[in-house]
């Protein structure tokens, strides 16, 4: 491999981390098997290549953790940790909450997710500019999580803080900072110790309960699945709903499309997954020499998932760099795949199409009204700053 395609990817670096998309088009081009000696890891980028690896769980495991940073270590694997683990202990674990994430159990909350939208629409709708990643995008789902694990609505405030700081990194680290340790320590104390609200109202928050009393689930492993929850579900969430708003704002024939005609709803948000996928990637590590792609992975090697990289192939997708919210439906890989493919997919997906239900009932148009700001998250994708100015109809 010469020097160059050796320095393709480092997604550490602020400005990679920034715009990742043409290292991305590199690595499929140049080096769909790519090694990074220096940081030690291995990269897939090519969509079928991203998608048998994540389908071969006894070859790419998670159970050494799923980050390229010490991350892994804020919740020490924990014994509920199902992210971070091969069957038997993923099954279990899993199915414990499975039904609660189905798409009928996920319309049990839709009535108040769709207030909370309306909510948040009225907001942006009082007059003048909004900076729509701080005041909703990094709102809503920490509403919706806190309330369906039962989170006091008082508590709201105190988690967001704890949740920000829980993801503070430091462009080129591979150390998680010391804010973001003491924050993990302090979510896990609160979801272990606070007084959840678990009643019939909250069917979640119910069930990890009764799991516990009746010991399908111990004490830890029921706080650490809470814990995970609130990990995955919330980040991501934020993320892709800044970056579908911040796509429609900077894609003014695609936003007219979605404004003339709501039915276009469904497809917008799996183009935004796929042409932004808010979960850049994860990692697995072989368990056996892997051969993918005609080359071999030795084992005991951290292997990096790019989804993002994969939803971007043009392999796969046709004209794979546009955005196009009318693209037919196909598989892409922004949700990942496999046994571990995300486990709250259907509120993610709910949260933004009411979202957009609500926005497009009230606004005529909408357009930036600033320069967005984009967050340094090695493995993820978020806006912190979004200026939109608003026309209701
Ligand atoms: C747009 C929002 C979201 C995106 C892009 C996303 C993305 C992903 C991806 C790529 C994975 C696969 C991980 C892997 O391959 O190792 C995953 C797993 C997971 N996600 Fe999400 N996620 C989102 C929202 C949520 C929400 C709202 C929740 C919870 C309420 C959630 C909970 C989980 C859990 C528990 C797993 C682990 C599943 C397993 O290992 O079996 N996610 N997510």
């Amino acid at each position: 491999m010469s020097t160059s395609v050796q320095a393709i990817f480092n997604p550490l670096d602020l400005g990679t981390n920034l715009d990742p998309f043409p290292a991305y088009a590199r690595l499929r081009d140049e080096a769909p098997v790519y090694r990074n000696a220096e940081l030690g890891f291995w990269a897939l980028s090519r969509y079928d290549d991203v998608r048998s690896a994540s389908q071969r769980w006894e070859l790419f495991s998670s159970a050494a953790g799923v980050e390229l940073d010490d991350a892994d270590e804020l919740f020490g694997i924990g014994a509920g940790d199902f992210l971070a683990a091969d069957p038997p202990k993923h099954d279990v674990l899993r199915d414990a909450v499975k039904r609660w994430f189905t798409p009928k159990s996920i319309a049990e909350l839709e009535e108040s997710v769709a207030a909370l939208c309306a909510g948040h629409v009225e907001r942006v709708l009082g007059g003048g500019p909004v900076d729509v990643a701080r005041d909703v995008a990094q709102r809503l789902p920490v509403e919706v999580m806190c309330s369906a694990l039962g989170v006091p609505d008082v508590d709201r405030g105190l988690i967001r803080r704890l949740y920000e700081e829980l993801f503070v990194r430091e462009p080129g680290s591979t150390r998680v900072p010391q804010i973001a340790r003491d924050a993990a320590v302090s979510i896990r104390e609160y979801l272990g110790s606070a007084e959840l609200r678990a009643d019939a109202a909250v069917p979640l928050a119910q069930a990890l309960r009764d799991a516990e009393a009746s010991g399908r689930l111990s004490r830890v492993e029921a706080v650490d699945i809470r814990v995970l929850l609130l990990a995955a579900g919330i980040k991501t969430t934020s993320g892709l709903i800044g970056t579908a708003l911040h796509l429609l704002a900077v894609h003014p024939a695609q936003r007219a499309l979605l404004l003339a005609d709501p039915t276009l709803i469904a497809a917008s948000i799996e183009e935004a997954l796929r042409y932004d996928s808010p979960a850049s990637w994860l990692t697995r590590v072989t368990t056996a020499d892997a051969e993918i792609a005609g080359h071999t992975i030795p084992q005991g090697e951290r292997v990096l998932l790019l989804y993002a990289a994969a939803n971007r192939d043009e392999r796969k997708f046709e004209r794979a760099d546009e955005f196009d919210v009318q693209r037919p439906a196909q598989r892409h890989l922004g949700f990942g795949n496999g046994i571990h493919f995300c486990l709250g997919a259907p509120l993610a997906r709910m949260e933004l199409r009411l979202l957009l239900e609500a926005l497009v009932a009230r606004v005529r148009d909408f357009e930036p009204a600033g320069t967005p700001v984009r967050l340094y998250a090695p493995a993820e994708r978020e806006i912190g700053s979004l200026p939109l100015a608003f026309d209701p109809r």
